[in-house]
C-alpha cells in the first residue's frame, strides 16, 4: 500500500450548512498530521477537468461561520462513466492526490465507492446533505441548520395562518426522505405532516382530515415533504375540492432551507466527522463514510450507507399525532 502524503477533498450534490466547517477540519486536521491537502473545485467536474489547489490553513479561515460551500459543488453526470472516473483518476495522478475526501449525500457517495472500487483507492465520505437521509449515522451536516431554517419560517406562517384562520400547506425539501418534514412538524406544533415513507398505504390526507380539525384551534399547518406529484399543491387542491368550507393557502420554501450560516450542532458534526476522515486515513481506511451514533464518530462502509431505505422512527409519527389533537 502506497503511504498517503496529499490528501484531495471536494464538495458534491446540493450544498448543506457546515460544508465549510468540513472542509476547514478536514484541511487543518489533515495539515496538522503532516498531509498535503488539495481542495478541488466543483464537485467531480473538477477532479475531472483538474481544478485542483493546494490549501493551506488560511484558505480555510473564517469560514465556518459561511454556508454554502468554498469549493462550489456540482452534479456530475460524467463521473457517473467509467470514462469519467478515469479522467478523475488521471487528476489524481498528475496531482499526486493518494487518497479523497467527498463531503455529499447519497449520489455523491455512490459514486465515491464506484471510483474507489473502479482504481482500488482510497475514499472517505462526509455526510453532507440537508435530508438526513444516509444510513449509518444519526445527522448528516446542514439537517440541523436546515431544520431550524424551517422552523423559523413555519412559525411566520403561522401567525398569518392564525389571523385569517386558514389551513397552510408547507412543502419542505428531503428528495424521497420525510426526516425534514416529520421533525420539523414536531418541532413547529403542526397539526400533521405528510412524508413519502407513508404513501404508498394510507391516503394521509384523509387520514388526517378524518380525525377532524378542533373547532377552537384558529389555523392549521400541515408539513409536506417535496414530491413531483403529490406535493404541497396537490393537497391543497384536493382539500378545495373535497373540503370547500376551508380557506386554504400553500407555501413552498425552496432552496431557502439550503442556505444560511449553520447552526452549532452542525459546526460541530462537521469538524468531529472532519477530524474523523484524517484519523480514517491514517488508520488505513478506504471506502468509508465517517458519522456519528449516540455521541460517538463511526466508520460506516459506503456501501451499507447509501442503502435508499433509511426510515426514521415511527414513534415520531405518534408523537405528532398525539400531540396535534
Ligand atoms: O439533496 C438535497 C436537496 O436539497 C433535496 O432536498 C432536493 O430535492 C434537491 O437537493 C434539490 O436539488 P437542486 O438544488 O439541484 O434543485
Amino acid at each position: 500500500m502506497t503511504k498517503i502524503k496529499t490528501v484531495g477533498i471536494l464538495t458534491s450534490g446540493g450544498d448543506s450548512p457546515g460544508m465549510n466547517a468540513a472542509i476547514r477540519a478536514v484541511t487543518r486536521s489533515g495539515i496538522y498530521n503532516g498531509f498535503k491537502i488539495k481542495g478541488i473545485y466543483r464537485g467531480y467536474d473538477g477532479l475531472i477537468n483538474g481544478e485542483v489547489k493546494e490549501f493551506t490553513t488560511e484558505d480555510v479561515s473564517g469560514i465556518i461561520t459561511h454556508g454554502g460551500t468554498i469549493l462550489k459543488t456540482a452534479r456530475s453526470k460524467d463521473f457517473m462513466t467509467p470514462e469519467g472516473r478515469q479522467k478523475a483518476y488521471e487528476t489524481c495522478l498528475k496531482e499526486e492526490i493518494d487518497a479523497l475526501v467527498v463531503i455529499g449525500g447519497n449520489g455523491s457517495l455512490t459514486g465515491a465507492l464506484a471510483f474507489g472500487m473502479q482504481f482500488d483507492f482510497p475514499v472517505i465520505g462526509l455526510p453532507g446533505t440537508i435530508d438526513n437521509d444516509l444510513y449509518g449515522t444519526d445527522a448528516t451536516i446542514g439537517y440541523d441548520t436546515t431544520m431550524n431554517t424551517i422552523m423559523e419560517c413555519v412559525d411566520r406562517i403561522r401567525d398569518t395562518a392564525n389571523s385569517h384562520e386558514r389551513i397552510f400547506f408547507v412543502e419542505v425539501m428531503g428528495r424521497d426522505a420525510g426526516f425534514l418534514a416529520q421533525n420539523s412538524a414536531i418541532a413547529c406544533g403542526a397539526e400533521a405532516a405528510i412524508v413519502p415513507e407513508e404513501t404508498t398505504d394510507v391516503d394521509q390526507l384523509a387520514a388526517f382530515m378524518g380525525r377532524g380539525i378542533r373547532k377552537s384551534k384558529k389555523s392549521c399547518i400541515v408539513i409536506v415533504s417535496e414530491s413531483p406529484k403529490c406535493g404541497a399543491l396537490y393537497y391543497a387542491d384536493r382539500v378545495k375540492k373535497e373540503f370547500p368550507e376551508f380557506d386554504v393557502r400553500v407555501s413552498i420554501l425552496g432552496h431557502l432551507q439550503r442556505g444560511g450560516c449553520p447552526s452549532a450542532r452542525d459546526r460541530i458534526l462537521a469538524s468531529c466527522t472532519g477530524v474523523g476522515a484524517i484519523e480514517a486515513i491514517m488508520q488505513g481506511q478506504r471506502n468509508v463514510m465517517v458519522g456519528v451514533r449516540n455521541n460517538d464518530v463511526v466508520y460506516v462502509p459506503l456501501s451499507e450507507c447509501i442503502r435508499t431505505d433509511k426510515r426514521f422512527d415511527k414513534r415520531l409519527i405518534t408523537v405528532l399525532d398525539e400531540l396535534s389533537i
